[in-house]
């Protein structure tokens, strides 16, 4: 549609096709631009560093297993990977797009299977946006929600992208931290004994806060929180007016017989509350990039406005696989056929085995109660090594994370292969 003209729009593919790149082309490749004006947008200061990119460059370099980002080293269930190909083989107007907010037998099924566990009635089409990736959800609140000053309640430690998403939304992250109360003296402490201190976080909220984010089962803690810990959130949230984004992508991995609570089951929450979940995480098949978010339509719609002047269309085809994933989840939900039930049961002895190893090596763990991650205690290694190269004003741990990966695999299989 133009502006000024009646116009139709035809597609020109033709002309198109078979150009080879030009000389002009080429000479772009090659140069790079110098401007008298600044060339990035302001919004993008302070946060070009991102710890995934530096750390898996450095795993490469040093060929080592990268334990830091969160993906499993197994195959999907074969009920995803055969939906997947059906999707891709089938009917053929899956290759096209689909509805902009989401393709409508997954938002159906994911606002009816929600829907029950949320103890909320959802309309797929104002309460459900299909998003790539949960990443994609979180950013897209972001920018819906979040204006030039606002404050953004981040617990800490936190999954990484939370702080730089609130700073090019152009608010300010104000953090609070959960800190660990000492394990039993010869005993393992649990992700669970790290704590918010109720005063400390009620002390966070002033009249310019606008959201607070939750993340359980956290990344990296493990830890699950419990419905008295999100009762105190969602107390907090009502008496200051703030919203609440829920990110629950690893609500499914909970190990020792922990309940993963969704805050926006908790009454008065489902008003204030956009809960983001992955199929990445959900399937273990984290390369599709299926993400959505849920929640009331008058913050949603906002969310709507975003997508579709970003993203708008996610893929169609593993849109069609997500959606078989969920329906089939749903007719086995409770039972022990149940995708849901059978990977944390499979991700405990993972778990267990991941806990032996690295406590072998001399590392205090905390038993991580839910999610892909478990954090380790490396203050013994702070005082016997203090000075670890790296810059200054680097936090002991990245320089340890970054050390170890440089170091430690080297040394050790020199000491396994022996000398010569
Ligand atoms: C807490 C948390 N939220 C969101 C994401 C992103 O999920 P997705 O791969 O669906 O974008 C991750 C990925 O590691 C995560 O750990």
């Amino acid at each position: 549609m133009f502006r000024s003209a009646a116009a139709l729009s035809v597609h020109l593919m033709w002309p198109l096709w078979g150009r080879k790149a030009g000389a002009s082309l080429t000479r772009c490749l090659h140069q790079s631009l110098t401007m008298t004006k600044r060339l990035q947008a302001r919004r993008l200061d302070g946060i070009d560093q991102n710890l995934w990119v530096e750390f898996g460059k450095l795993t490469k370099e040093y060929d080592v297993v990268n334990l830091g980002q969160g993906f499993p080293d197994f195959s999907p269930p074969d009920f995803a990977t055969q939906a997947f190909q059906q999707a891709t083989s089938g009917n053929f107007m899956l290759n096209q797009y689909t509805r902009a907010f989401g393709y409508p037998p997954l938002t159906n099924v994911l606002a009816s299977f929600f829907g029950k566990l949320l103890g909320q009635e959802m309309d797929p089409l104002t309460n459900v946006l299909v998003t790539v990736g949960a990443y994609g959800a979180l950013f897209t609140a972001f920018q819906a929600l979040v204006d030039e000053g606002d404050e953004v309640i981040i617990m800490e430690p936190a999954f990484d992208c939370y702080e730089p998403m609130t700073m090019m939304a152009g608010g300010c992250p104000v953090f609070v931290t959960l800190k660990p109360s000492p394990a039993p003296k010869g005993k393992l402490g649990a992700s669970n004994d790290w704590q918010l201190d109720p005063a400390e976080l009620a002390s966070k909220f002033t009249p310019r806060t606008k959201i607070l984010v939750l993340n359980t089962p956290n990344n990296p803690l493990g830890k699950v929180f419990s419905r008295m810990e999100l009762e105190l959130v969602a107390n907090l949230c009502q008496q200051h007016d703030v919203l609440c984004i829920s990110d629950e992508v690893y609500q499914w991995l909970v190990y020792d017989g922990h309940q993963h609570v969704s805050i926006a089951s908790l009454p008065g929450m489902w008003d204030r509350t956009l809960t983001i979940g992955s199929a990445g995480k959900s399937f273990s098949a984290t390369g599709w990039k299926v993400g959505w978010v849920m929640g009331p339509d008058n913050i949603m719609k906002h969310l709507r406005t975003v997508h579709q002047n970003s993203i708008f269309h996610c893929p169609t085809q593993a849109q069609a696989a997500v959606a078989q994933c969920f329906e089939r989840e749903q007719q086995h939900f409770g039972q022990p056929s149940s995708y849901f039930l059978q990977l944390p049961q499979a991700m405990e002895l993972n778990r267990d085995h991941m806990i032996r190893s690295l406590q072998s090596v001399g590392l205090k763990l905390w038993i991580s109660q839910g999610s892909y991650f478990l954090i380790a205690d490396i203050s013994d290694f702070k005082s016997k090594m203090p000075d670890l190269p790296g810059a200054e004003d680097e936090p002991y741990d990245r320089r340890f994370a970054k050390w170890m990966i440089k170091n430690m695999v080297r040394e050790s299989w020199e000491k396994a292969a022996g000398p010569g």
